[in-house]
């Protein structure tokens, strides 16, 4: 009979805490998720926004999607040209044009990217619009060699002491 006295607060205090434990794991069971969710949903909301305004059709209004400046069709950043068309209705699908824009590359070049997204990427046959494609790709994202000078040829230079007097 004398335990009791001594055991009665030690089981209080399991209790609590257990109680305490359980308020825990409903309170996550109920309520984690959104909190979670809150977290991740920034970023994620972000990068959505971006897409959104790298891919046209934002909500600028259609007249702003359509402007064209110098040649360049300003909502992408793509050479307004033949095959503009198909190249956006295509290339802007799962990325910005700007993965397109900030490339540069012979047909072959290009051939092989695109051979490379069908293999790793999902990109679809392209059937007939292939070509067309092709034809705009090489002919506005050349590798870039006028107007630019070759890399110096550091071998090929006569290095000479210069000698004065
Ligand atoms: C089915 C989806 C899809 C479509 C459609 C698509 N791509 Fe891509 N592309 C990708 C993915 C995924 C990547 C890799 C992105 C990354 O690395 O962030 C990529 C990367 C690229 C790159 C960068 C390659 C590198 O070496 O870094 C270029 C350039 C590119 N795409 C051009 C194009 C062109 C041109 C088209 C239109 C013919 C096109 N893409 C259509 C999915 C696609």
């Amino acid at each position: 009979m004398s335990q009791r006295p001594d055991l009665l607060p030690a089981l209080l205090v399991i209790l609590n805490v257990a109680l305490v434990v359980c308020a825990g794991v409903f309170f996550y069971l109920l309520f984690g998720d959104s909190v979670m969710e809150s977290y991740r949903n920034q970023p994620q909301a972000m990068e959505q926004r971006a897409y959104r305004l790298g891919n046209g059709g934002g909500a600028s209004g259609a007249e702003d999607s359509e402007k064209v400046v110098d040649g360049i069709h300003v909502q992408t950043g793509l050479a307004f040209a033949e095959g503009f068309d198909i190249v956006r209705g295509t290339c802007t699908a799962c990325h910005s044009a700007k993965l397109v824009t900030q490339n540069r590359a012979t047909r072959e070049g290009w051939e092989e990217m695109i051979r490379w997204m069908q293999a790793k990427q999902g990109l679809w046959d392209l059937g007939t619009n292939e070509p067309i494609i092709l034809n705009y790709l090489a002919a506005h994202y050349a590798p870039e060699e006028v107007g630019r000078r070759a890399n110096l040829d550091v071998e090929a230079i006569e290095w000479y002491v210069l000698e004065l007097e």
